[in-house]
């Protein structure tokens, strides 16, 4: 390598060695679980996943992986329209259809790649898109690639703002309003039905990423629009199948016919990159029939965000109100998250604390993730672990 570049990295990744904020992977060497070994630390609770219903390490939803590695083997070595479409892609997609309401989906490797995929081939020129502030990652830089539509930000879950957007840009179309379904680092909901009140008044249509609300909003899980009551209601969703739903990978749309097809045909993460594997396409595929068949995994979901929520105000700490399985407790800076998860890991607990650049400068946090097959005496366990711990100060 270059040695001027690789002095350049290193001197890099020094300064954020110094200022605390380097990443470290850890390393598990179980299922993702409620508990699982890590080699840096040893058994260790895990409030850090978004194994949100506990079904990536479900008997079902391994078996129909290992079923569907015998059946189709190892991957499909195209993309969708060459030659790497399997039958159980199509399954698959009608089957996220009908679990979300709309008439049709399309799988991806990632919702990052739903994302990228979806605004640049929707919005050409003369389109306009209006996006929160706190979407996404995936949603900014999908929303960057469809460079020659018109962008505007409103204030995260500012509805006044939204519509001053909305109104600045009349007569762009379509007008597209880009918005989470939960919050990613907060945990809080959108409004969507403002959003798609204000949506239906000036003509634009709606796109929620519900990654976080799939399998974990609403009665049966279907996330943050059912939740609201609105199914039907939103012209566009995207989501990922790598958190509650199976937990592997994938990531998919869903909306009308037309639209699908239109990914289908144009989206380039569809015709330059290879096809979801078969067997994320089955183990997928199990978890959403899972879901269906044991509703009451959500309740306890719910049941066990309320009992932790519950347990960390009891001891004094404030988490961001919300109603979503995510918890996140604000510390400040980057550094303070950063030791305090370095803490809890040291009592057992896996929690990681997210800094600047994922969330603004000076609201660094923990982010407690709940998963419905945590026990009450494992949340106690994490719940000691905070308490021994304590508040960080705020800086
Ligand atoms: C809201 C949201 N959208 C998209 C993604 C990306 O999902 P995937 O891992 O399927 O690419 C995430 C992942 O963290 C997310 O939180």
């Amino acid at each position: 390598m270059n040695a001027k570049f690789e002095e350049k990295l290193t001197a890099d990744l020094d300064a954020l060695k110094a200022a605390g904020t380097y990443k470290r992977l850890r390393h598990i060497t179980t299922p993702m679980a409620p508990e699982v070994h890590m080699e840096e630390a040893g058994d260790v609770i895990v409030l850090s996943s978004n194994n949100y219903l506990g079904l990536a390490d479900q008997p079902e939803v391994i078996e129909a992986g290992k079923r569907g590695l015998d059946r189709y083997g190892a991957g499909t070595a195209s993309v969708r329209f060459i030659c790497g479409t399997f039958d159980v892609h199509r399954t698959l997609e009608e089957r996220i259809a009908r679990f979300l309401g709309t008439s049709a989906a399309l799988t991806y490797v990632s919702c990052w790649n739903a994302n990228t995929g979806l605004f640049p081939t929707i919005c050409d020129e003369g389109a306009a898109i209006v996006s929160d502030e706190l979407n996404h990652a995936s949603i900014i830089d999908g929303v960057r690639l469809a460079s020659k539509a018109r962008r505007e930000r409103f204030r995260h879950s500012d509805m006044r703002d939204l519509e001053a957007k909305l109104h600045a840009v009349q007569g762009a179309f379509p007008i597209v309003v880009a918005t989470d379904g939960v919050f990613s680092m907060e945990g809080d909901l959108a409004k969507l039905p403002d959003i798609v009140g204000l949506a239906k008044r000036y003509g634009a249509i709606v796109v929620v990423d519900d990654s976080h609300g799939t399998g974990v909003m609403g009665k049966t899980g279907r996330g943050t629009i059912e939740h609201y009551g609105l199914t039907g209601e939103i012209d566009i969703i995207t989501g990922t199948l790598g958190k509650a739903l199976g937990g592997a990978a994938g990531g998919f749309i869903a909306g009308g016919d037309a639209l699908i097809d239109t990914m289908i045909q144009r989206s380039r993460p569809q015709l330059f990159s290879n096809a979801l594997p078969t067997t994320v396409a089955c183990s997928a595929l199990a978890a959403i029939e899972y879901l269906d068949a044991h509703p009451e995994l959500v309740r306890r979901l719910h049941e066990n965000v309320a009992y932790f929520r519950d347990g960390l105000l009891r001891l004094g700490y404030h988490p961001l109100e919300g109603e979503s399985a995510i918890v996140p407790i604000i510390v400040g800076e980057t550094a303070a998250a950063i030791a305090m998860s370095d803490k809890l890991l040291r009592r057992g607990v896996f929690v990681t604390g997210f800094g600047y650049p994922v969330v603004p400068e000076g609201t660094a946090r923990i982010r407690v993730q709940m998963s419905a097959k945590l026990t009450r005496e494992e949340m106690d366990r994490a719940l000691a672990a905070f308490k021994q711990v304590g508040i960080p100060k705020v800086t």
